[in-house]
């Protein structure tokens, strides 16, 4: 084949080798814009499965690359005046320059032909001469611009502003170096990547970069103002740039986050950057650029393939292995950008933070990194979950959590989920197992189910209530097994159903009506859950008058039931979540419009129950921190404002989920899916939180705890098939003073000793 790549970047050039190891036969011209050697940026990290890959397929390139990489171990955190370091993380580096030099060389080698001083036209008449026209021609592609359409480009400028400078400092860990200054925070990611030579790339909010005048500055007044800003890191050694390319504040960009819905159009493919960018504090878009070419070259090579079918392999192997670096990319993105949430922190918690803002780097993760360093971590979090009392060194998860004068022995709940199984609201036998069991199961604390203030507001005909003396009855004495077998605390949660009632149990269809017998619905306006749903009766004041005294008399039932805590349901479109959203709340009156005025009878609710409460227990909400509707509906931000309204009402928790507000959501499922909501309204709004959603190993929990993304765990799901869910981590984690039923001790510490020897085996095969 004849193949032109544009580009004579990682992309390009790796593909051009990669290409011509599989098959000297090929014709390949290399086409760089740039003359040898000039390029910009310094250095560029790699990971060790990115030098597996490149040994694996070319083992010359990578004998040269990886005699020349610095190594280093240690990430040295500096804020507020401490440094904090934590090891084991193993990174290499390369300078780009000499990288690309030894590119150069191998496919000279391998009979390559390279220009240089290449400007390459889209529209130049000569591409047709070519069988293949390789587009490795970055981010900025002229290639791919020019066949918009076919590609589906999707650019998304990231907000903060950053420069790739470099020096003669070198510095021996991964830097990190955050600075508070009158403008704002400003920070520079720095790693040694040769003997003498350290990339230093220095970020910072638009805001800031404005404020200091960088906007208005040469490129020589930035770097000087750069020089002064870290000169207690830089021990005298001045900045340099190599974009002598670009004048005055040009050598600042933005990032652009690249992602293209097809990957060819005819004869021109993209590779690279051209295709999909990952932000560069996580290192790794050498990395994509490298494996794309490898993939690509394999698949152009092999006997029998189409190119259609080359390219639709191509595409569907790679698709993947990029949306999986661009989450991580985007969470990594995301902190940086919303750096002054977590400026609050204690240094070591910041740093904690910090190596686990992508989410690929988990608290057992680091535990293997550097088993002191995360020690000290957890030592820390109990020091402080326990007013100084505890100097234990154990997982984040099993620390206590004092809200108001109630303790929950650990942070693992169990989330409130509808049983159905309630006759006329009662709860029954299989309540009482069901509870009962998940009480012994560990969990510091229990929510029941949505149980409901009156028989209309139920959801389905089996839902709980607490209306009437049965009810109290039944609970107390779920109550008081919890309290008389188990360290647990129990929180009733009520809520209406709003228009989303009158409907069946679950397992016979989520928000179906029922077949016979349905009953009037209201809601804040009257849009209809679904076409198959009723169209529900906007309430006048007069139904909220009733519906607000109904949730007090169900608060005081819940006193004298002697539950523990109490949650109002204000989450997933049932009444109160009605008001909140303007996906459903229609009115004009002073209940509707904006977010104050739908947030007036959720909050008068709210207010009348705490009264009701007492003093010395805790009440939490329950919200749903988007609508998933973008713009249109409840977004992350206004759920802080939403989340700190129900707390000057006395809310101690926020219990953080998500969506079930509207039919036409599109929520953006994962791991712990919804915990980035908990976190911005903990750090934004300074309240304490419970995150929920898809949070099912223990490792996620303490991650999340540790990096104080919330106070509490949430899980649902997980109980359901497991109550012991909370006895098993403690096993798994080795933790031994969780609370066990004296009946079960012989299965636990047998099961604590089967894991121990399950992880050691593990542990000695990865050896
Ligand atoms: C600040 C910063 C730090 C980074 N740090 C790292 C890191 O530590 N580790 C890492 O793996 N990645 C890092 N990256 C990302 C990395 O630089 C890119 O992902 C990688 O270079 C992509 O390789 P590429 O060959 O696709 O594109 P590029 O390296 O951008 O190469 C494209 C080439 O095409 C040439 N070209 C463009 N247009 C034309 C034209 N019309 N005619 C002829 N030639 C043309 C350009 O001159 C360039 O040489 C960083 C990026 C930035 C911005
Ligand atoms: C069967 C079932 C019933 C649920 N019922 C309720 C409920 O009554 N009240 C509530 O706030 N959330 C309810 N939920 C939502 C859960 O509390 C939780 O937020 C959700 O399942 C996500 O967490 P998970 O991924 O750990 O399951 C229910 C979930 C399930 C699976």
């Amino acid at each position: 084949m004849k193949i032109a790549c544009i580009g004579g970047g990682p992309a390009g050039l790796y593909f051009a080798i990669s290409m011509k190891l599989r098959d000297p036969a090929h014709e390949i011209e290399v086409f760089e814009r740039n003359a040898p050697g000039v390029t910009f940026g310094w250095g560029v990290v790699f990971s060790d499965l990115t030098v597996d890959n490149i040994t694996r397929n070319d083992p010359v390139s990578a004998e040269t690359i990886t005699r020349e990489f610095a190594h280093w171990d240690d990430i040295d955190v500096h804020f507020k005046g401490e440094t904090i370091t934590s090891g084991g993380h193993g990174f290499i580096g390369i300078s780009r320059k000499r990288m690309l030099q030894i590119l150069h060389d191998r496919a000279r080698e391998l009979g390559a032909v390279l220009h240089f001083d290449a400007e390459c036209d889209p529209a130049d008449p000569r591409w047709r001469e070519y069988d293949l026209i390789i587009a490795a021609d970055g981010a900025n592609s002229r290639f791919r611009d020019a066949h918009a359409e076919s590609f589906g480009i999707d650019i998304d400028v990231r907000a903060n502003k950053f420069v790739w400078l470099g020096t003669s400092k070198v510095f021996d860990a991964f830097t990190f170096a955050f600075e508070q200054t009158e403008h704002g925070w400003i920070w520079a990611h720095a790693y040694r990547f040769a003997p003498d030579c350290s990339t230093f790339i220095v970020e910072c909010s638009e805001e800031t970069w404005r404020g200091f005048g960088f906007d208005r500055m040469s490129q020589d007044e930035s770097i000087a103002a750069c020089e002064k800003l870290f000169a207690k890191y830089l021990d005298g050694h001045s900045l340099q740039s190599n974009a002598t390319h670009l004048v005055g504040s040009a050598a600042w960009l933005n990032f652009r986050r690249i992602k293209c819905e097809r990957w060819s159009a005819g004869n021109v493919i993209l590779l690279g950057d051209a295709a999909h960018t990952a932000h560069f504090s996580i290192g790794s878009g050498t990395k994509l650029a490298l494996e794309d070419a490898i993939k690509l070259a394999e698949l152009l090579n092999r006997p029998g393939l189409s190119l259609e079918a080359a390219m639709d392999e191509y595409v569907a192997e790679r698709d993947l292995e990029v949306l999986k670096l661009q989450n991580s990319a985007r969470n990594s993105t995301e902190w940086f950008e919303t750096l002054e949430r977590y400026t609050h922190f204690e240094p070591l918690q910041f740093a904690y933070s910090l190596l686990t803002r992508s989410q690929r780097i988990s608290h057992e993760n680091l535990r293997l990194r550097d088993r002191d360093w995360l020690e000290g971590v957890e030592r820390w979090f109990w020091k402080r979950a326990t007013d100084g009392r505890s100097n234990k060194t154990a997982p984040p998860m099993f620390a206590p959590l004092k809200l108001r004068e109630m303790e929950v022995a650990n942070r693992i709940t169990v989330s409130p989920m509808a049983m159905y199984s309630a006759v006329d609201g009662v709860p029954n036998d299989f309540h009482f197992v069901h509870y009962g069991e998940r009480a012994i199961g560990g969990a510091g604390l229990l929510f029941t189910e949505m149980t409901c203030v009156s028989p209309e507001g139920r959801i389905s005909p089996g839902c709980t209530g607490m209306w009437n003396a049965d009810h109290v009855a039944a609970w107390k004495r779920i109550v008081e097994f919890v309290h008389a077998n188990s360290k647990a605390k129990i929180c009733l949660q009520l809520g209406h159903s709003g228009g989303k009632g009158s409907t069946r149990v679950g397992w016979e269809g989520n928000d179906v009506p029922l077949d016979g017998g349905n009953w009037p619905v209201m809601s804040a306006g009257d849009v209809r859950w679904s076409p198959a749903n009723q169209v529900p009766a906007p309430m006048t004041r007069a139904d909220m008058n009733r519906v607000r005294d109904q949730f007090v008399a169900a608060v005081r039932m819940g006193v004298e039931a002697g539950f523990d805590m109490v949650e109002l349901h204000a989450a997933h479109g049932y009444l109160l979540s009605s008001f909140i959203t303007p996906l459903q709340n229609n009115r004009s009156d002073e209940y509707g419009g904006s977010l104050e005025n739908r947030m007036r009878y959720p909050l008068e609710v709210f207010a009348a129950m705490r009264a009701a409460w007492p003093g010395d227990r805790p009440m939490s909400v329950r919200i749903s921190a988007t609508d998933w509707a973008g713009d249109d509906g409840i977004t992350p931000d206004e759920a802080v404002l939403i989340g700190e309204a129900f707390a000057r009402e006395g809310a101690d928790l926020i219990d953080v989920s998500a969506g079930q507000t509207w039919g036409g959501q599109q929520p953006v499922y994962g791991r712990m899916f919804q915990t980035p909501f908990s976190d911005r309204i903990r750090n934004e709004g300074k309240l304490a939180t419970m995150a929920v959603g898809n949070i099912y190993e223990p490792d996620h929990a303490n991650s999340i705890l540790a990096a104080g993304r919330a106070d509490l765990v949430a899980l649902g799901r997980p109980h359901l098939v497991d109550p012991f869910w909370t006895l098993r981590a403690a096993a798994q984690l080795d933790y031994r003073d969780v609370a066990v039923p004296p009946q079960y001790l012989n299965g636990m510490a047998q099961l604590a000793r089967n894991m121990k020897r399950d992880a050691d085996a593990a542990a000695a095969l990865r050896v």
